[in-house]
């Protein structure tokens, strides 16, 4: 194990470590060594986490991809920061998808929906799937599985929406009836479009200001706007997802074209997550 400290810093940590296991119960094999390294930049306690943490599950350091996320200013959270292309397939309830490790600050696979997922492929024989602010396409993946008559895919980048054409290749499940459509959504959602949807997904950034669209997207204080959108689009009967992980937001059911907003927020956080807290979730009717 590697320890980036310096001088008697490092002698506490270490025996803090071992402390710690024996309090965890993790056994220390016989050859456990401490190396220290003098690293005074703040990267370092990052980089003695990274090791703890291949120690702990016995992955090798090498294969630990580290990511920080920060708050952004002016840039967007979905525009690439590296070229490495390091990308693997996973499997998700038996579903693939691509996950890229190193490009982007997030991976491609947002953990914190696979229950969602997994009631909207439950939900999905012969409905026709309506799937806003798609990024690569995961909630499009579990309706076409669960058997959407016809899925609509919007995001704003081809880069997400060509993603999400390989995760549904990549699942057998790519043709005509799944389109992918690259718009901004509150300026899709107010063209007069025909057709109407069966299930729709809003799960929009907390905040978007990206290049290719006329305005800001705030989802605080758009999502009346949003939500009432896609009301205007659902089919009698149908059934809107609509979800944000901004901590702070408040719904505002005074402001929405219904009176059916059920929150079904604990239903869809995973039990592996420790934040129930890490998204909201609520399930709207028309009415
Ligand atoms: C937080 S991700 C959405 C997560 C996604 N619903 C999922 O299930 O994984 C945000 C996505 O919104 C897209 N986006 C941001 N602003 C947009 C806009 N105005 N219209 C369409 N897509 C937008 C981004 O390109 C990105 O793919």
């Amino acid at each position: 194990m590697v320890i980036g400290r310096s001088g008697e810093g490092a002698a506490k940590l270490k025996q803090n470590l071992l402390r710690y296991m024996k309090r965890k119960d993790i056994k220390v094999p016989e050859d456990f060594k401490i190396d220290i390294v003098d690293v005074q930049e703040p990267e370092s306690n990052a980089m003695i986490v990274a090791h703890m943490i291949a120690e702990a599950l016995e992955v090798p350091a090498a294969r630990i991809f580290f990511k920080e996320r920060k708050p952004q200013r002016g840039r967007e959270q979905y525009e690439k920061f590296d070229e490495q292309g390091r990308s693997i397939l996973v499997q998700e309830n038996g579903l693939r998808f691509v996950v890229n490790l190193t490009d982007y600050l997030d991976t491609g696979l947002f953990l914190d929906h696979r229950p969602t997922r997994e009631k909207v492929r439950e939900q999905a024989e012969g409905k026709r799937v309506l799937n806003l602010f798609a990024y690569t396409g995961s909630f499009t993946v579990y309706a076409a599985a669960g058997g959407a008559s016809a899925t609509t895919t919007i995001d704003l980048s081809n880069t997400y929406l060509e993603w999400g054409q390989r995760n549904m290749e990549l699942n057998g499940l790519a043709g005509p009836q799944h389109e992918f459509v690259r718009a901004d959504v509150k300026a899709w959602l107010e063209q007069a479009v025909d057709g109407l949807y069966d299930i729709v997904v809003l799960d929009p950034p907390t905040f978007s200001n990206s290049k290719r669209m006329e305005d800001v997207l705030y989802t605080q204080r758009d999502h009346p706007e949003l939500i009432n959108g896609c009301l205007r689009r659902l089919a009698p009967g149908g059934q809107l997802y609509f979800s944000t992980n901004f901590r702070k937001f408040q719904l505002e059911p005074e402001r929405l074209n219904t009176k059916n907003i059920r929150d079904i927020t604990s239903a869809t956080i995973p039990k592996d997550f420790r934040n129930p807290k890490i998204h909201y979730c609520w399930l709207i009717t028309g009415g």
